[in-house]
């Protein structure tokens, strides 16, 4: 005779198998699917390229109608909960007027004035919609508030909390170099870890309203159906378009969260899964989501194969991703002198600092920041006398005499005006 326990155990075994079964079934059918849709649409993707280009023009050329450069005053015109975490503003230009297309998978730059403070603080955020609408959507996972008043808390948790239909925020026009490649028609790779799937919702977004008949593949890692953001809108266009398939993997899912219908695999996004997944490394890979994610995938991707070329990232803050190649700059370690002339501060150099915002913001330097990572420009300082070296090895986006702190370190003395 068996224990009750065995027999309990031997079904939850069972369960577990069957479970595991739908997923490799699913994801081989996926991948004939893909397989035969890239084949199948070579001929009309390039159709729709052709068509993509002709509508782009005069959206380009209206888009300007409605550039603006600084600030210009929005007002928040809709609220919505996404999860129990994530809040998307729906922001409305104050004036009335027509706002600037966007790339999808860009940023905008919001500035937040704190009763008391005199010194506003400046996030960047990314789009959560497609361009082309009288607003722009951020939505803005609810951090932990770790204290002070500039904490990676602070403005997350205004928004999630406090933020009221009609309030006034300054925004920055769009910008970043994180978007969409539109003129590819191979297959898109959307791969977002939690709040990160938002530069993924304005790719899909667009990919949809310009009816791109490429195969777009979005897998999200969330905790479980409680945390995942856009949920419902993501399984609509799963269910609504062939060509689209939505991925959720949750790495603890709720007793209530049903596998095959909330989500499709457990544990995290892996190399396994999307060597399961796709049809080949020949994909334009996009990558958004905590350190710990785009570190194993980007270096994953590489391992598989897949050209650097392939992979676009979002770098935002402490998610930059440290790249093994050649081309990441050692931290300069030599002791030279840094001037923040407006400061009337002289510090020295030292490599315990990332970056010279960093070394700024020690010595009690005031540099308005955003991104932290070289993509906004919000931090950019004229250079009164030296030079400076990036740790990104990548080009920097900034006005001729002026640098980016942020993602910067001293070539030998320096002075800012700062
Ligand atoms: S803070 Fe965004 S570029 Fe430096």
């Amino acid at each position: 005779m068996f224990s009750t326990s065995f027999i309990i155990t031997l079904i939850g075994i069972a369960l577990c198998a069957i479970a595991l079964l739908s997923v490799v079934s699913w994801a081989g059918q996926s991948l004939i699917s893909l397989s035969g849709t890239r084949q199948a649409h070579d001929d009309s993707t390039r159709t729709m390229r052709t068509a993509i280009r002709n509508r782009s023009e005069p959206k380009q050329a209206a888009s300007e109608i409605g550039a603006w450069n600084g600030y210009r005053d929005f007002i928040v015109a809709k609220i919505v909960r996404e999860c129990i975490h994530t809040t998307s503003l729906y922001l409305a230009p104050e004036d009335g007027k027509p706002i600037p297309g966007f790339k999808p998978g860009q940023h905008i730059t919001l500035r937040f004035q704190l009763e008391g403070k005199s010194k506003p603080l400046v996030r960047c955020y990314s789009l959560s919609c497609g361009p082309g609408k009288a607003y722009y959507r951020v939505s803005v996972r609810h951090v932990e508030d770790r204290g002070g008043d500039k904490g990676p808390g602070v403005v997350s948790n205004i928004i999630n909390t406090k933020s009221k239909v009609g309030d006034r925020i300054p925004i920055k026009a769009p910008s970043g170099h994180f978007f969409l490649d539109e003129e590819s028609s191979d297959v898109v790779v959307l791969l977002a870890g939690g709040i990160g799937v938002t530069p993924m919702v304005s790719m899909l977004d667009r990919l949809i309203q310009t009816q791109s008949q490429r195969s777009v593949v979005l897998i999200h890692g969330s905790r479980n159906g409680n945390e995942q953001q856009f949920k419902e809108w993501l399984r609509e266009c799963s269910s609504k378009y062939p060509n689209v398939h939505v991925v959720s993997c949750y790495s603890q899912p709720l007793p209530s969260d049903v596998q095959g219908v909330d989500y499709q695999a457990e544990g995290f996004v892996t190399l396994d899964l999307l060597k399961a997944l796709l049809p080949s490394p020949q994909c334009q890979f996009y990558l958004c989501g905590p350190p710990p994610f785009m570190d194993s995938l980007y270096n994953g991707l590489g391992e598989w194969g897949v050209e650097e070329s392939r992979i676009n990232f979002e770098q935002f803050g402490p998610s930059t991703i440290k790249k093994s190649s050649a081309g990441h700059s050692e931290v300069h370690d030599e002791p030279d002198p840094v001037t923040f002339c407006e400061s009337d501060e002289i510090a020295l150099w030292s490599s315990s600092f990332n970056s010279i915002l960093e070394m700024a913001e020690a010595n009690d330097v005031e540099i308005e920041s955003g991104c932290r990572a070289g993509s906004c420009g919000t931090c950019e300082t004229a250079i009164a006398a030296g030079k400076v070296r990036y740790t990104t090895g990548e080009e920097v986006n900034c006005n001729p005499g002026c640098c980016l702190p942020c993602i910067a370190v001293p070539d030998g003395p320096l002075e800012l005006e700062a």
